[in-house]
């Protein structure tokens, strides 16, 4: 998880001065300061035990409307932790996430991402009414009011983009997704660079949504 660390590494604020004005140049560096590792999977299994409750021991959640965070691409749950982490007007105002991520410390994050996205998702399975409206959104968008394939994007078996930073939604809770999907269009949620998901789900209807979220929920 090399990539992972050049990431998040913001170029580092000078904290200490204010707290230590007297300090030589020569002081040892302060613990925020100290460079980060690439992400370590072992250790991110032993700071995953609060995760446990919520998202299942390896990252598959049971519980519907919680997202799976196995097999995530590793670039994404970072960026999404650190979203979490800055609270209440981020890009992801989440209240529980919040709490969750608000002793993380930078390394805490790249190791939790290094464990989570070596984990393998379990796929579910789409209700069959839903399939093929599902389906012609995910593969073909509605161009009658210009709603855009989601594949584009998320690729053909849902795995997402890892260059880009388009999060797999393969095999993801169906009714995660669906509540997503109302968090962009509500602005509740920011969606990337140029808020890309608040055009995407604009103009979907309500009926659209049910059936995109169910399809991406067995795909793989
Ligand atoms: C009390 C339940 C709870 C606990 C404990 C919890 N989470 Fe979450 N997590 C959630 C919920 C709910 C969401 C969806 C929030 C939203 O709508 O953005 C979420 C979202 C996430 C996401 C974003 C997933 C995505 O697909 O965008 C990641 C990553 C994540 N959690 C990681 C963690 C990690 C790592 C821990 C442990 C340090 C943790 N969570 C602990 C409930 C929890
Ligand atoms: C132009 C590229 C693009 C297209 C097309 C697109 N997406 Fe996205 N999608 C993104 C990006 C970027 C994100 C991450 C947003 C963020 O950083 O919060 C995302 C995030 C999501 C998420 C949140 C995943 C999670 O784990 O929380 C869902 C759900 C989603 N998209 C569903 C869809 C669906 C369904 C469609 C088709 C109707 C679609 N997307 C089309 C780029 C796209």
């Amino acid at each position: 998880m090399v990539f992972a660390a050049n990431v998040t590494t913001p170029a580092p604020t000078d904290t200490t001065s204010t707290t230590t004005p007297a300090a030589p140049a020569t002081a040892p560096v302060a613990q925020e300061n100290t460079p980060l590792l690439p992400g370590d999977a072992q250790r991110g299994l032993e700071k995953s035990q609060t995760c446990v409750a919520c998202h299942g021991t390896d990252g598959n959640s049971v519980i519907p409307n919680y997202p799976k965070i196995a097999g995530q691409h590793a670039s994404y749950i970072i960026e999404s932790l650190h979203e979490y982490r800055e609270g209440p007007g981020s890009e992801r105002d989440n209240p529980i996430m919040y709490g969750m991520t608000a002793g993380l410390s930078d390394q805490d994050i790249l190791d939790l991402a290094a464990y989570y996205s070596e984990q393998k998702i379990t796929i579910g399975e789409a209700d069959p009414a839903l399939f093929a409206l599902g389906e012609k959104i995910y593969r073909g968008g509605n161009a009658d009011v210009n709603v855009p394939a989601c594949i584009a994007c998320h690729g053909p078996r849902g795995e997402g983009n890892y260059a880009a930073n388009f999060p797999a939604l393969s095999g993801q809770n169906a009714a995660y997704i669906a509540e997503q999907l109302h968090a962009f269009r509500s602005g509740t949620r920011k969606g990337g660079v140029n808020d890309m998901m608040a055009h995407v789900v604009k103009r979907m209807s309500e009926e659209e949504i049910q059936a995109v979220a169910s399809y991406v929920s067995g795909l793989h």
